[in-house]
């Protein structure tokens, strides 16, 4: 039965961690998967974390299964940060939220559901946009296509483009949107062109689906969640898969949610209903403690100030990176101006550089990062900043 089964390819992305680690140079740097890395190069546990779990750890519980929607305090914590505590959307009980295995783990229960309710609708992401959207709405049946979204000549978003493409979708078309710090290129629209993207999104009846897989690393927990207010306020429907991977440094607890805004509450149960029938017929219901670390920490107001604290420093640092990562590319010999570097938000850079360049820093200095020319700069710190700007600048020679 298997005989014929071929090899898959790798990920793009998480492949490289393989081959990042079977690699001996002593000087190897991954800059390949999103992943925040202090100033020591070590992968932070946060501090509001490990009080979280000092907390649990004193009232211990018995694990017995969650509901198939997860952990009601979750929930209700993801809706209140992504929809705001308070606000009309969430009191008017119009949002249904399930905590997810992850953002990608949103991402498919939405695309599970969507699949249900508009089996023929055809799905749009950006051009470029994150390898495993393409990849995971495929997967979920879909057809996908691009919309045009990143300009390399004016190194920054070809607006125009993608106004056009969304205003010719066919209603009912699902547009995979980055509400922030756009991965893989840092480059995100501005709060007016939001507008006019709603504006069309509205009109032509799209159904848009917002990864907020990034919030606070760009310039703060509510200005990168504010475009969600912008969909609440034009009234459709929309989905916003959240993760908190990033921004809590919980990668492996894999702790996420998808929320769908509906017209009205019972709309909202009858779609909670249909996302639980996705969950349960996938992986039955989500595992108890990363879901249980973020629901303590964003349901207590100290541990809550700490996280935002935390998180603040997070991206200030990758700010710092980003200016050095500049100065230190022209300090190695970069002629090209790299200033664009500054411009982009969020954990990533798109250097420009070609997939031959990107392999041949990986082959020949071991520094990875993604064939698109995608770096992480939230793994660079000022011990290994200098080898990789000397690396890319023999590359670029
Ligand atoms: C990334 O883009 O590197 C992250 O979102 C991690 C992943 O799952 O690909």
């Amino acid at each position: 039965l298997f005989s014929a089964v071929e090899k898959a390819p790798n990920d793009p992305i998480l492949g490289l961690n393989d081959q990042f680690g079977a690699d001996e140079n002593p000087r190897k740097v991954n800059l390949s998967v999103g992943v925040y890395y202090d100033e020591t190069g070590k992968l932070p546990l946060l501090e509001c974390v490990q009080r979280a779990e000092r907390q649990m750890a004193d009232a211990p519980k018995a694990r017995g299964y969650l509901p198939i929607d997860g952990i009601a305090a979750y929930d209700s914590a993801v809706k209140n940060l992504v929809f705001g505590a308070g606000s009309d959307a969430v009191n008017s009980g119009r949002v249904a939220t399930i905590q997810s295995l992850g953002g990608t783990g949103g991402l498919k229960v939405g695309a599970d559901f969507l699949k249900k309710v508009n089996p023929n609708a055809k799905v749009l992401i950006s051009d470029p946009s994150w390898e495993n959207h393409r990849a995971l709405f495929s997967q979920a049946g879909f057809t996908v296509e691009f919309y045009p979204y990143y300009d390399a000549v004016k190194r920054g978003v070809n607006i125009d483009g993608m106004l056009t493409a969304l205003e010719t979708a066919e209603p009912g078309t699902i547009v995979v949107l980055h509400a922030c710090c756009h991965n893989p290129t840092g480059y995100d629209i501005t709060s007016q062109q939001w507008d006019q993207v709603v504006a069309i999104v509205k009109e032509r009846k799209l159904v848009p689906f917002l990864d907020l897989a990034y919030q606070g690393f760009g310039n703060g927990i509510a200005e990168d969640g504010a475009v969600i207010q912008k969909f609440v306020a034009a009234a459709g429907d929309f989905l916003v898969a959240t993760s908190f991977s990033k921004s809590f440094s919980l990668y492996g607890e894999r702790v996420g949610g998808l929320s769908v805004f509906c017209a009205s509450k019972d709309e909202a149960d009858r779609v909670l209903s249909l996302l639980k029938v996705m969950i349960r017929t996938n992986y039955s219901n989500p595992p108890t403690h990363g879901g249980s670390v973020v629901a303590t920490v964003l349901n207590t107001p100290d541990l809550r100030a700490l996280w935002e604290q935390e998180l603040a420093n997070m991206r200030t640092r990758i700010r710092q990176m980003r200016t050095l990562l500049v100065a230190d590319l022209k300090a190695a010999g970069v002629k090209e101006d790299m200033s664009f570097i500054t411009q982009q938000i969020g954990m990533f850079s798109y250097s420009g550089l070609t997939k031959e360049q990107m392999v041949r820093l990986r082959n020949e200095f071991g520094v990875y990062g993604v064939d698109s020319g995608r770096i992480c700069v939230a793994a660079l710190n000022t011990k290994n900043i200098d080898y990789v700007c000397q690396s890319i600048a023999r590359v670029l020679q």
